[in-house]
C-alpha cells in the first residue's frame, strides 16, 4: 500500500472514426470489482479538491474530459500525475492521500470505486493519516 502500487492503467481503446470506444470490466481492467461510480464537474478552472485518504477503499480516476493533476503521497513521498487522455486511469491503493488541482475548465473526473460510499473510510485530516500510516 505505498505509491509503487499505484499506477496509470492504459484502457482498451477501440479507435473508430465514428468515434472511439473505452470500455472497463471490474477485475479484468482494474483490481477490484466496480461497486460505485462517481463523478467531479463544473469544477472551477484552476480549482482543487481531494485533501483526504481512504483506509480500504481503491479507486481509478480517469480525466473523463479536459485534464487536471493529481498528487498522491504515501506518507513517505508524493508523485504528481497529470491526466488527460479518457482512455487512462489513475490506480489508487488504499491509505494514499490525495488532492486535485489544476483543473482545466470544463473537465469531468471520474472515479470508480471499490466500495459504497461510507464516511468512515475517511482520513481527512493529514496528521491523523500520517500517524495510522505508521502502523501500516
Ligand atoms: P469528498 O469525497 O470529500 O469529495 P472531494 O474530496 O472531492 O472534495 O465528497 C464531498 C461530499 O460528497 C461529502 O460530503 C461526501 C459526499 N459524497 C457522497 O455522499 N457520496 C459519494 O460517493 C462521494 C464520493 C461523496
Amino acid at each position: 500500500m505505498s505509491l509503487a502500487d499505484c499506477k496509470l492503467i492504459d484502457l482498451p481503446k477501440i479507435a473508430d472514426p465514428r468515434g472511439n470506444l473505452t470500455f472497463i470490466e471490474g477485475l479484468q481492467h482494474v483490481p477490484f470489482s466496480i461497486h460505485r461510480v462517481y463523478y467531479l464537474y463544473d469544477v472551477p478552472g484552476g480549482g482543487e479538491r481531494g485533501g483526504h485518504a481512504h483506509k480500504a477503499l481503491q479507486q481509478l480516476i480517469i480525466a473523463m474530459s479536459g485534464s487536471f493533476d493529481i498528487v498522491l503521497d504515501d506518507g513517505r513521498e508524493k508523485k504528481r500525475f497529470h491526466l488527460n487522455r479518457s482512455y487512462n486511469g489513475l490506480y489508487v491503493c488504499p491509505m494514499i492521500w490525495r488532492e486535485l488541482d489544476n483543473f482545466s475548465s470544463g473537465s469531468v473526473c471520474m472515479v470508480l470505486a471499490s466500495n459504497r460510499y461510507s464516511e468512515d473510510d475517511y482520513y481527512r485530516d493529514y496528521n491523523e493519516f500520517l500517524l495510522a500510516r505508521r502502523k501500516v
